[in-house]
C-alpha cells in the first residue's frame, strides 16, 4: 500500500504520521522537529512546561523542521491551559492538539488564528460534538493507548464508529507499532495516524536513558492501568512508585502548586513523571502504550529511521481489495 498524504485545513503532511505528544518534556522540540523534517507532524508535548519553556522548544523545533509541521499538544486539564495555547499562537505554531478534554472557546481562537484545532477524543458522541464546534479534524486514541485514557474500547471498535459520523480527517491512535498496524486503520476509515510510544525508542525522544531502557524490557503484561489524580486512568510501566500507586501506598504531593484544574491530590502526578523523566524510574510513572512489547527494532535510532521503516513496512502490504470488509 502506498501510504497518502494527510490534509488538515490548509496543512498538508507527505507522511501522514502524527507523532503523539508527550507531556512533561518526553517530547520537546527536538523530536518534534525531526519528524517534522521526515514529512511527518512533530508534535511538542505543552503539559508542564512554562511559556518560556514552549516558546523556546518550538524555535528549537523550527530550527530542525526543515519547512515541516510542529504542533503543540496541551491537556485541557492543566491549569495554564489558554495561557499555553496563547503562547504557541503567538510563536506561530502549525497545530494545536488539545486532550482530555476541550471547551468550545478553543474552536473560536483557531478560527481568528487561522490554526487549525484537532481535538484527542475517545467516542463518536465527542467526535461529532467536536466537529459541529469547528474543529479541523479529529484524533481518535483507543485504549491501547499510552497516557491518560478516555475509554477501555479498542481502536479497532472506535475508529469505524467516529468514521460514520465526521467527514472531517480522523487520525487513529493507540497501539500502532507497525506498518501493518497502520494499513488496518486506513482500512478502517483513517486519514493517518497518530503514534507515540514508537517514538520513545528514539535519539531525539527527551527522556532519560532509564525510560527507555524500560521500554526495551518491556514484555506482554508489564503495562498497567493506574488511575491518575487528573481524573482519568492511565497506561504505565510497572516501576517501584506504580506499585505503590496500585496499593494506594503513593505518598501524598509536598509543596502543591495547582498544576491542574482538577486535582485528586492521592499523589503528585507531574513530580512522578518529572522523576521518570530523569531516569529515576522507580520514584516515578512511565506512561508507556499497550503494546509497547510488540516494537521489533528495540534500538534507539533517528526518529526519521523509525518512519522510514514504518513507511517500507506499509509499502510492503498488499492494498486491500475493493468492497472488502472494513471500507
Ligand atoms: C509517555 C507518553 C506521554 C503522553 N502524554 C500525552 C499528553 O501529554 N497529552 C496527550 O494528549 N496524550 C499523551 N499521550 C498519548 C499520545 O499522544 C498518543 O496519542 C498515544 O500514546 C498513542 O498510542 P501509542 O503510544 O500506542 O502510539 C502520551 C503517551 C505516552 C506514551
Amino acid at each position: 500500500m502506498k501510504l497518502p498524504e494527510l490534509k488538515i485545513g490548509n496543512l498538508v503532511a507527505s507522511v501522514p504520521i502524527i507523532q503523539g505528544g508527550m507531556a512533561i518534556r518526553i517530547s520537546t522540540g527536538a523530536l518534534a522537529g525531526a519528524v517534522a523534517a521526515a514529512g511527518g507532524i512533530g508534535v511538542i508535548g505543552a503539559s508542564g512546561m512554562t511559556f518560556d519553556e514552549l516558546a523556546e522548544e518550538i524555535r528549537i523545533a523550527r530550527e530542525k523542521a526543515m519547512g515541516g509541521i510542529i504542533g503543540i499538544n496541551i491537556m485541557f486539564a492543566a491549569r495554564e491551559f489558554w495561557g499555553i495555547v496563547r503562547t504557541a499562537i503567538k510563536e506561530k505554531i502549525d497545530i494545536v492538539f488539545t486532550g482530555a478534554g476541550f471547551s468550545r472557546d478553543i474552536f473560536k481562537i483557531g478560527q481568528d488564528s487561522n490554526i487549525p484545532i484537532v481535538p484527542i477524543v475517545s467516542s463518536a458522541r465527542l467526535a461529532k460534538t467536536s466537529d459541529k464546534c469547528g474543529a479541523t479534524a479529529i484524533v481518535v486514541e483507543g485504549r491501547e493507548a499510552g497516557g491518560h485514557l478516555g475509554t477501555d474500547r479498542s481502536i479497532k471498535d472506535v475508529l469505524p464508529e467516529v468514521r460514520k459520523v465526521t467527514t472531517l480527517p480522523v487520525i487513529a491512535a493507540g497501539g500502532i507499532t507497525t506498518g501493518q498496524d497502520i494499513v488496518e486503520m486506513f482500512n478502517l476509515g483513517a486519514n493517518g495516524v497518530q503514534i507515540a510510544t514508537r517514538f520513545v525508542l528514539s535519539e531525539e525522544c527527551n527522556a532519560a536513558l532509564p525510560y527507555k531502557q524500560l521500554y526495551q524490557q518491556a514484555k506482554e503484561g508489564d503495562i498497567v492501568t493506574i488511575s491518575s489524580p487528573v481524573g482519568l486512568p492511565g497506561h504505565a510501566l510497572k516501576t517501584d512508585f506504580v506499585n505503590k500507586i496500585l496499593k494506594k501506598e503513593a505518598p501524598k504531593p509536598i509543596g502543591c502548586d495547582f498544576c491542574l484544574k482538577n486535582c485528586s491530590l492521592e499523589y503528585c502526578i507531574i513530580q512522578a513523571l518529572i522523576n521518570s523523566l530523569h531516569g529515576k524510574i522507580n520514584e516515578g510513572v512511565v506512561f508507556s502504550g499497550e503494546n509497547v512489547w510488540k516494537i521489533k527494532d528495540k534500538r534507539i535510532r533517528p526518529a526519521a529511521d523509525i518512519i522510514k521503516e514504518l513507511i517500507k513496512e506499509v509499502e510492503a502490504c498488499p492494498s486491500e481489495p475493493e468492497g472488502a470488509e472494513g471500507r
